[in-house]
């Protein structure tokens, strides 16, 4: 009986403190905050779960230089701003962002699997700023940028002067 009261309680006392937490101005909103405790958390492993479940296992469109060059091209008009490029400085749109854009030709993804780029790039990630692209650019165009990413150790010098050409024009 007890229990079931408490149990009842519990019920009623977690979701009111919940609406008055968020109420009473002290959950972080800016993108300068630093994150919630199990926010980084929570949302990787919903990530990673859904993209486990749903990414394809393999590509339709080879890993060629001719990928290469559309995939960088289409890297800069559409990933650089936020990604940046090989040797430039991290752009004032990416430092103001939160959760912090990963800097691609830092740290890259050529460890993922192509098609758990495929995934990102098409679905984007929900709150963080992380376009989906489904609708906006064709399949075979996500694949090429994805190729790109998959395969960024080792490509050929056209593709790299198109990357390193600079994004901001003095
Ligand atoms: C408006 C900024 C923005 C743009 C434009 C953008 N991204 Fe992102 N991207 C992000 C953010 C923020 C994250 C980190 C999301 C997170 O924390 O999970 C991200 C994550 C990623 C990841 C996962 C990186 C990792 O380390 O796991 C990949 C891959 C990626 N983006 C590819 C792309 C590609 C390709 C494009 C262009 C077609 C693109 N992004 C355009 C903001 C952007």
């Amino acid at each position: 009986m007890k229990f079931i009261i408490g149990f009842l309680l519990g019920l009623i006392v977690i979701p009111i403190a919940a609406y008055f937490y968020i109420k009473s101005g002290n959950v972080p909103a800016a993108t300068s905050a630093p994150p919630l405790l199990f926010e980084r958390w929570a949302a990787r492993t919903a990530l990673h779960a859904i993209i486990d479940k749903e990414m394809p296992r393999g590509s339709p469109v080879a890993a060629n230089d001719e990928t290469y060059l559309a995939g960088a091209k289409i890297y800069r008009a559409q990933c650089a701003v936020c990604h940046g490029l090989p040797d430039q400085p991290e752009t004032q749109i990416s430092q103001g962002m939160f959760p912090k854009v990963p800097q691609l030709w830092k740290h890259g993804v050529d460890d993922d699997p192509v098609g758990e780029t495929y995934w990102k790039v098409e679905n984007g990630i929900r709150l963080t700023g992380m376009p989906g692209f489904k609708g906006t650019l064709t399949e075979e165009q996500i694949w090429q940028v994805s190729q790109l990413l998959a395969n960024a150790p080792k490509l050929p010098p056209a593709a790299l002067d198109i990357l390193k050409l600079p994004l901001k024009v003095e």
